[in-house]
């Protein structure tokens, strides 16, 4: 994880563009940050544990002097969140700053060969032997650009970074080895980011990196380099709109609350994203044996929502495996196997560690992200967007509904080749076609309702949510958000399984939350109400309208839309449990945006 970024420019003022647009990578970690200019021979860093206005409010880094610099926003790996762990890190005589995202493997190796040959490394970070590294190289006579690209070269594992030299006053070279990184250009500057939504406005064309090269940038020039043989390459300019906007909270306290209600937005996206890519990936599926559907977190989930889907509709041998247990033990790859890999960002570790190795099989590798130019895009031979725009927010929403209905619309794509199940394919159509405005009655409805639960909830330690079929998604859903941003301790369990065992957590007022459409579950779903609610749970639950059963035995409802199909529902129940986490975040005074320990896009495995 963490964010990194540098510029050059023709004027004064660089740290201030730095600093904006550290402020934009901070979901992808904020355990510390810091920034190094070059300015008269020198440089000069500033950097601290802490959130970025923290730390500006203490140190001013957006007021370091200088027309060059780099900065980092930090997701603790190697070394606890400290100053001394925070980057830039510098070479012995401070003469040489970088900045780091990723994992150097074999940095205790490097560390020890560096320390025996006289460096003194300050950090208990594997990010410092790269400034090291290239000090070393420096002092045997070669270039900067040459002793980046020899440092480079010791390295193992995943990596983007930008270093700057006391030496040159408007030179930033930076390296991407299976971690982000892109390039701005402006009139004025030249940047370098972990994302395209960190560049900052005036920004006119970009460069997305690709693994194994090195770039250096200068006010005035990029030139990009083969990192194994130095070789010049093309530079391939993309104009910044063609691959993401801008994002701020367009008034919103906070980007999850933004992003929740740009729901019904992003399903008009999705209903009216061109058909070419959707149906070529769902022939692809239909002529796989076999699909393994691959990702994590909340990504897993939707993983868990398209195979139902793809195994309910268009009969098609589908499995969710979350991406770091896909090993040969519980997966059968053979010519006829397609991986479908879902992330939203593109550049989860653990999801590409899985494209990596079956890069060279004899298999179909497909993909489903969010992200344009992202690393997942490059590794699949075939891709999908998701047309829900830039996601700021830790905790995935928008992107999640955007999976959702991509998933139904290659499920009926699927279902229409295999000329089967005309019926459910006609009706999942129709809900599509009505999804923004169902969407948008889920949130404006339940709005005020969650937020008084979220009151209730604030002073409980654990929540389970319950549900039974394709919602059992909505509950594992449901359970994440709560916990990772308000850290309630929530379990999403199979209704009907969570007598063995789960059952023995409940006494007086434990929350117990159920999603009970109407559909073939909901007699049984019944029960398990009653089973928690004899033991004296705080029962609330997902209800569709008109509904009286469940309303009756619940302390608290949400109401849905009704809908059908049925294997839709969790669309549309989702909604509330999403705003449920984000008021009971506000109501236990956490920020839902930065959440404890997490960042949106895990580039470590
Ligand atoms: C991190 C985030 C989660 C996200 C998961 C997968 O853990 O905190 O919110 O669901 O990564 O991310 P992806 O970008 O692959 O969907």
């Amino acid at each position: 994880m963490c964010g990194i970024f540098g510029c050059t420019s023709l004027r004064e003022g660089v740290s201030r563009i730095i600093y904006d647009s550290l402020k934009k990578l901070e979901y992808r970690g904020y355990d510390s940050v810091g920034l190094a200019t070059t300015y008269g021979g020198h440089i000069f860093v500033k950097k601290d544990q802490g959130r970025i206005e923290e730390v500006e409010g203490k140190l001013e880094i957006s007021k370091l002097p200088g027309r060059c610099g780099i900065g980092h926003t930090r997701w603790a790996t190697h070394g606890a969140p400290s100053k001394e762990n925070a980057h830039p890190l510098t070479d012995c005589e401070g003469r040489i700053a970088v900045v780091h995202n990723g994992i150097i493997e074999n940095y205790l190796e490097l560390r020890e060969k560096l320390a025996s040959a006289g460096h003194k490394l300050r950090s208990r970070t594997d990010s410092e032997v790269i400034a090291h590294l290239a000090e070393e190289f420096l002092s045997r006579g070669l270039t900067i650009e040459e002793a980046v690209r020899h440092a480079a070269l010791s390295l193992r594992g995943s990596y983007a970074f930008a270093l700057i030299s006391a030496l040159h006053d408007d030179a930033i070279v930076c390296v991407r080895m299976e971690s982000p990184l892109v390039i701005g250009i402006s009139r004025d500057f030249v940047c370098c980011s972990s994302d395209v939504p960190a560049l900052p406005p005036d920004v006119e064309s970009v460069v997305i990196m690709n693994d194994g090269e090195l770039a250096i940038l200068t006010p005035q020039a990029v030139t990009i380099r083969d990192l194994g043989s130095g070789q010049q390459l093309p530079l391939k300019l993309l104009n910044k709109e063609s691959i993401g906007g801008l994002v701020d909270k367009g008034g919103f306290a906070h980007y999850m609350i933004k992003e929740i209600r740009e729901q019904p937005q992003v399903a008009l996206n999705v209903i009216s994203a061109p058909r070419a890519f959707i149906l070529r990936l769902a022939n692809e599926l239909v002529k796989s044996d076999r699909v393994y559907l691959v990702g994590c977190g909340t990504s897993y989930h939707a993983c868990i929502f398209g195979s139902y889907l793809l195994r309910l509709m268009a009969d098609i041998d589908a499995h969710p495996v979350v991406a770091s247990e896909f090993h040969d033990s519980c997966t059968r790859i053979t010519p006829s196997t397609a991986v479908l890999a879902i992330s939203q960002s593109g550049e989860t570790a653990d999801v590409l560690q899985v494209l990596r190795a079956l890069q060279d099989k004899d298999v179909k590798l497909l993909a489903l992200t969010n992200v344009m130019g992202s690393s997942i895009t490059r590794l699949a031979s075939l891709y999908v967007g998701l047309y829900a725009g830039p996601e700021m927010g830790v905790a995935a929403t928008k992107t999640f509904i955007a999976q959702l209905l991509m998933l139904t619309r290659i499920s009926i794509e699927a279902a229409r080749i295999e000329g089967v199940n005309h019926d459910l394919t006609s009706s999942a159509e129709r809900f599509l076609k009505s999804s923004a405005p169902l969407i948008e009655k889920a949130i404006l409805v339940n709005e005020l309702q969650t937020k008084d639960v979220a009151i209730d909830l604030a002073s409980k330690t654990n929540a389970f949510f319950l549900a039974r079929g394709i919602n059992i998604v909505t509950a594992l859903e449901g359970a994440l958000k709560l916990k990772e941003i308000s850290y309630i301790h929530a379990e999403g369990y199979p209704a009907g399984e969570s007598k063995h065992g789960p059952i023995a957590l409940v006494e007086e007022g434990y929350p117990c939350v159920f999603v009970c459409p109407r559909d073939e579950t909901y007699n049984k779903i019944i029960g398990n109400i009653m089973e928690m609610k004899a033991r004296g749970a705080f029962v609330v639950s997902c209800v569709e309208e008109g509904d009286k059963d469940v309303k009756e035995i619940s302390d608290r409802t949400f109401v849905l839309p009704e809908i059908e199909p049925k294997q839709l529902t969790p669309v549309l129940h989702v909604i509330p449990l999403q705003l449920l986490a984000y008021y009971a975040a506000l109501a236990r005074g956490c920020d839902p945006d930065r959440p404890r320990n997490l960042a949106k896009s895990v580039t470590v495995t």
